[in-house]
């Protein structure tokens, strides 16, 4: 699966941001940058919290942003964690992502730095097949 023209500034964004992540409980920082479809970039971080269950992870404050700026649509995003390995979506974060996505949207995830970064990259329906969503709703689905 390809990535798009998109992606060096995505992966730039996320990057930044993940230096914003607050993070003093598990010292484990995310980056998130998402593509709405005109093409705006929105990024997060994750943000903890000292009752630890209210932690926001970095997809869902890149999410807000998006959807609080009147958009609808991800249709591509970049998540990156600390370290060398790969930061894949938690299942809440799955979820959140299906909402505003169609079947294709691709997240792309990334681990390495500098030159030498590798990337995998899965559309939102490999990353949560068999998914709950909006149709499963006929009488709310129809007013979306
Ligand atoms: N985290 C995210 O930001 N996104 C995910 O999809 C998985 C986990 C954050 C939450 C918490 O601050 C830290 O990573 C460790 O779980």
């Amino acid at each position: 699966m390809q990535t798009s023209s998109y992606f060096d500034e995505m992966l730039k964004q996320a990057l930044h941001i993940k230096t914003r992540a607050y993070a003093p409980y598990s010292h484990f920082h995310v980056g998130a940058c998402f593509r709405s479809e005109d093409n705006t970039l929105y990024s997060g971080c994750n943000i903890e919290n000292a009752s630890y269950g209210l932690t926001l992870c970095a997809e869902a404050v890149a999410l807000g942003k998006l959807v609080s700026a009147g958009k609808k649509r991800i249709v591509e995003g970049i998540v990156l964690g600390s370290g060398e390995a790969f930061c894949p979506p938690c299942g809440r974060c799955r979820q959140l992502i299906r909402e505003f996505s169609e079947d294709d949207a691709c997240i792309h995830f990334v681990k390495g730095s500098g030159k030498s970064i590798t990337i995998k990259t899965l559309t939102i329906s490999e990353l949560l097949p068999f998914s709950f969503g909006a149709p499963q709703l006929p009488a709310i689905g129809k007013n979306l």
